[in-house]
C-alpha cells in the first residue's frame, strides 16, 4: 500500500469496526449520510488520488474501470463523496417513478465469514422526482473530477408487468439528461415477477420501446446517453443467448452482468436461509461464468460490465479475461472500503 493511502485506510478500518456493531441497514444509512456530507463540503477530496489509466467504453472516457454497483446510493444522496473514494463511475438507483417503502425490515443481512450479504430491499427509494432534484444539484456543483454517473431504473412494485414499459419510459424521460448512461434493471429478485421481463418473448418488445425513446431523447437533447440492461446470474445458457439476441436486435449499448443470486452457493450458516438475493464472494463463480458466456454471445463490440463477488485484484482481472469491459463492486466495498477501489483500478 502506498504511504499516502495508509491514513484513509486506517480511518476506514476503525470506522468499519464501529459501523459493523450496528444492524446492517442502519450502518449503511449512517455511512451514506457521512460520505454524502463529506462529499458536499469537499472533504472527500482529501482522499489520495487513484493512479490509473482511463478506459474508453460506449464512446465515453471513464477515468478508471471500477464502478460502484447500483443499490448503495439509491437516491443519489452521496454521489460526490463516493466518487471521491476513487470510483470511475457511480451507478445510482434503482429508482422508480413513484417513491416506495420497499420490503419490511430487517432486509439486509451480513454473512461476514463468507464476505457476503443477503438483501431483500425491494427497491426502497424516494422516486424519480427526488432523484432529479439531487442530480441537478450535483451537476450544478460540478465536483466529480471526471467521474461518471449511471442511473439505474426500475418499475414500482404495484405496476403490473404488462405496464412495466410505462415506468421505465417515465424514468428515462425524467432523468435522461442528468445521466451519463442508463441501466434498465430487470434482474432484482426482490420485486415479484420482475425477472420474468428478461424472458425472450417480453425482452425484445420492452427493449425496442426503450431504445426508440432513447433515440428520441438523444435527438431532442442533442446528447446520446447509452442504454444498458442489467441481468441476473441465474440465467441458463439458452437464456443468456436470448438476452444477447435481444441486445443485438434492438441495438442497445451494453449489458451489466450480474445482479444478486437466488441460489445459495454457501455452507449452512447464520442468515443463509434468509430470502432475497445473495451478493459478495460466493457469487463470483456464477457471475464470472455468466460474463464469459455473455461475451461469447455478444461478440467483441458491445460493452459488458462485470459485477458479482469481485473482492480483490485477482477476481477483477478474471472478469476482465472473461470479457468484461469494466467492472463494478458493492459487497466487497462494504467489507473492505475504498482501498480496494484503488488497488483494482491501478492493476487493470
Ligand atoms: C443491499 C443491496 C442492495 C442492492 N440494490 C440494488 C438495486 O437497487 N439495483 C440493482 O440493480 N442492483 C442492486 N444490488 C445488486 C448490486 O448492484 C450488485 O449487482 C450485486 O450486489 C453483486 O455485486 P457484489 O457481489 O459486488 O455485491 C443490490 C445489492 C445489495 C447488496
Amino acid at each position: 500500500m502506498r504511504k499516502g493511502n495508509r491514513i484513509p485506510h486506517l480511518l476506514y478500518s476503525v470506522a468499519r469496526q464501529a459501523l459493523f456493531l450496528l444492524p446492517a441497514e442502519q450502518s449503511h444509512q449512517l455511512s451514506l449520510e457521512l460520505i454524502g456530507a463529506a462529499g458536499r463540503v469537499g472533504l472527500a477530496h482529501l482522499m489520495p488520488n487513484t493512479h490509473c489509466r482511463p478506459v474508453g467504453c460506449m464512446n465515453m472516457e471513464f477515468r478508471n474501470p471500477v464502478g460502484l454497483a447500483a443499490g448503495l446510493d439509491k437516491n443519489a444522496t452521496a454521489v460526490e463523496g463516493l466518487m471521491a473514494m476513487g470510483f470511475g463511475f457511480v451507478e445510482v438507483g434503482t429508482v422508480t417513478p413513484r417513491p416506495q417503502e420497499g420490503n419490511a425490515k430487517p432486509r439486509i443481512f451480513r454473512l461476514p465469514k463468507q464476505q457476503a450479504l443477503i438483501n431483500r430491499m425491494g427497491f426502497n427509494n424516494q422516486g424519480m422526482l427526488a432523484m432529479r432534484t439531487r442530480l441537478e444539484k450535483v451537476r450544478k456543483r460540478d465536483n466529480l473530477a471526471g467521474g461518471l454517473i449511471g442511473v439505474n431504473i426500475g418499475k414500482n412494485k404495484d405496476t403490473p408487468n404488462e405496464n412495466a414499459e410505462d415506468d421505465y419510459l417515465a424514468c428515462m424521460d425524467e432523468l435522461y439528461d442528468l445521466a451519463d448512461y442508463l441501466t434498465v434493471n430487470l434482474s432484482s429478485p426482490n420485486t415479484p415477477g420482475l425477472r420474468d421481463l428478461q424472458s425472450k418473448a417480453r425482452l425484445q418488445t420492452l427493449l425496442s420501446k426503450l431504445r426508440e425513446r432513447q433515440l428520441k431523447l438523444a435527438q431532442g437533447t442533442g446528447c446520446y446517453r447509452p442504454l444498458l440492461l442489467k441481468v441476473a446470474p441465474d440465467l441458463d445458457a439458452q437464456e443468456i443467448q436470448d438476452v444477447a439476441d435481444a441486445v443485438h436486435a434492438t441495438e442497445i449499448d451494453g449489458v451489466i452482468a450480474t445482479n444478486t443470486t437466488l441460489t445459495r452457493p454457501i455452507p449452512e450458516c447464520h442468515h443463509a436461509s434468509e430470502s432475497g438475493g445473495l451478493s459478495g464472494k460466493p457469487l463470483f463463480e456464477l457471475s464470472l461464468k455468466c460474463v464469459g458466456q455473455m461475451r461469447l454471445c455478444l461478440g467483441d463490440e458491445i460493452a459488458l460490465i462485470g459485477v458479482g463477488g469481485i473482492s480483490d485484484t485477482s477476481s477483477a482481472l478474471k472478469m476482465q479475461d472473461a470479457g468484461a469491459s469494466m467492472i463494478q463492486i458493492y459487497s466487497a466495498f462494504i467489507y473492505q472500503g475504498p482501498e480496494l477501489v484503488r488497488r483494482i483500478a491501478s492493476a487493470w
